[in-house]
């Protein structure tokens, strides 16, 4: 049954620390900061608009409302894991664990496409919003380079989404402790951008644009809860770092639960004011928050927001790109991918193949795969992940309540059942043509552990030389 054999858990948390470990620079407000820096981005300042018009109208609120709860819960689950394993690679690692090889590499593929669609979903948008500010001072690209590749439209590759991958590469290079300060500073900005779109705008609220409320059902709040998930993606990225935090057992659940819970109320008040300051059906556009000061006449707010927009959805870009880099990281070191992928530079001990093959990957995706496809795939992928990590906490209780658990979740009955219950509904509200190309994926995944992973993996080499 050697496709199921398991990391011993003590083995993990020394393969963290050991020679091959990552450098430990940061604390819980660090992993607060890299929380909502991956939080609040292109679901906040695009999205928003684009549900509240055609999903759910004004009652985006309540979708935002249900999709935070679904993720609520998931988050403890994760904050229990993370608190007992502090290494690199996130769920990926907690199911090697608990599940053995195959569940863990499948998991470890599967946040693969999680975190590489959406960096390169991240990516395009901020190559949109980019665009429309260089507008603004009359630059305009040559079609052929402004988007991912159509024929029919005339665009052939999207050059601004490559080269803002290419410089948090640089960053992501430089070193964890100076990425990590980068990142604080613009989160920032961000925050205080938002704040101060609450604050003006909440002056132009109508309460009668808030009626109907509900003008596409119940229904509606649902499918705008499975859409505007993709806003809530992010925190998990947190416990992908914890090999690098100091005090992992006390930080990491501070870190992943305030993030979270930071995001949802400022999503809760955006839409809320947002719904009150514009008609819903006049909010289908690409920047919905920077357009509703338009709509009121605060052309100079509307700026200072896009430019904050900018910078936000720089954040989330960095902290996808940061777990996309770790989880490749993480994988290779256990030899499922090629081991030197998880070579460190000598200076500042990052990971430089694993940060080259997130930028080619980020680079290709957003080059070729239509944004919407690429959404859908990232909810669906990260759902799974989701349901994962629920089931592995109840499993892990079961099996090793010996395994000192700085942080539990509260009824672990009840919760993770939740979590699984929750996340599983907004799965099956995504499209047919989603759960194809999930599968196939997967075939291909199934492909490569068979024919490389099997047989290169570190766990499994050892195993075999105690047998000899
Ligand atoms: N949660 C991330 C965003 O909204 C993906 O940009």
């Amino acid at each position: 049954m050697s496709l199921f054999r398991k990391k011993p858990m003590d083995y993990t948390i020394r393969q963290a620390s050991g020679k091959n470990g990552l450098q430990k620079a940061m604390g819980a407000f660090d992993l607060t900061m890299l929380g909502v820096g991956a939080v609040i981005g292109t679901g906040i300042f695009v999205m928003t608009g684009i549900v509240a018009a055609n999903a759910a109208g004004p009652a985006i609120i309540l979708s935002f409302v249900l999709s935070g709860i679904a993720c609520a819960f998931a988050a403890l689950c994760y904050a229990e894991f993370a608190s007992m394993i502090p290494a690199s690679g996130s769920a990926y690692t907690y199911s090697y664990t608990v599940f053995g090889e195959l569940f863990a590499w499948i998991l470890g593929w599967d946040l693969i496409l999680e975190y590489g669609l959406a960096c390169s979903v991240v990516a395009s948008g901020w190559s949109a919003y980019f665009q429309e500010l260089m507008k603004g001072f009359g630059l305009h690209l040559p079609t052929a380079i402004s988007a991912a590749f159509n024929p029919g439209n005339g665009t052939y590759v999207d050059v601004m989404a490559t080269v803002i991958v290419l410089l948090l590469s640089a960053i992501l290079l430089s070193g964890v402790k100076e990425s990590s300060r980068i990142n604080d500073i613009m989160v920032l900005i961000k925050i205080g951008v938002i704040l101060l779109f609450i604050v003006v705008g909440v002056f132009y609220v109508r309460p009668s644009n808030w009626s109907p409320f509900m003008p596409y059902g119940f229904g509606g709040v649902i499918k705008g809860a499975a859409t505007a998930f993709l806003a809530y993606i992010g925190f998990d990225a947190v416990s992908s770092a914890s090999e690098e935090v100091r005090r992992p057992q006390r930080d990491m659940p501070i870190g992943i639960l305030t993030s979270l819970g930071i995001c949802m109320v400022l999503y809760i008040a955006v839409s809320v004011v947002l719904t009150g300051m514009v008609p819903y059906k006049n909010l289908n556009v690409g920047d919905p928050v920077a357009f509703a000061l338009r709509f009121v006449h605060q052309n100079w707010v509307a700026g200072f927001v896009s430019l904050g927009a900018i910078l936000g959805i720089t954040t989330v870009l960095f902290v996808m790109m940061y777990g996309q880099t770790r989880l490749f990281f993480a994988i290779s070191r256990d030899g499922l991918l090629p081991t030197s992928i998880a070579k460190l530079t000598k200076k500042s001990k990052t990971p430089i193949y694993s940060i080259i093959l997130t930028w080619i990957m980020a680079t290709v995706f957003s080059a070729l795969i239509p944004l919407d496809e690429l959404a859908q795939l990232t909810n669906i992928g990260t759902l799974f992940a989701f349901i994962v990590v629920s089931i592995g906490v109840v499993v892990l209780r079961v099996k090793r309540p010996d395994i000192k658990r700085n942080f539990k979740v509260p009824f672990v009955y009840v919760i993770p059942f939740l979590a699984v219950l929750s996340c599983g509904f907004l799965m099956i509200n995504l499209e047919a043509q989603t759960w194809i190309r999930f599968l196939i994926w997967f075939g291909i995944g199934l492909v490569i552990y068979l024919v490389y992973g099997y047989r290169h993996s570190v766990l499994g080499q050892s195993n075999n030389q105690q047998n000899e």
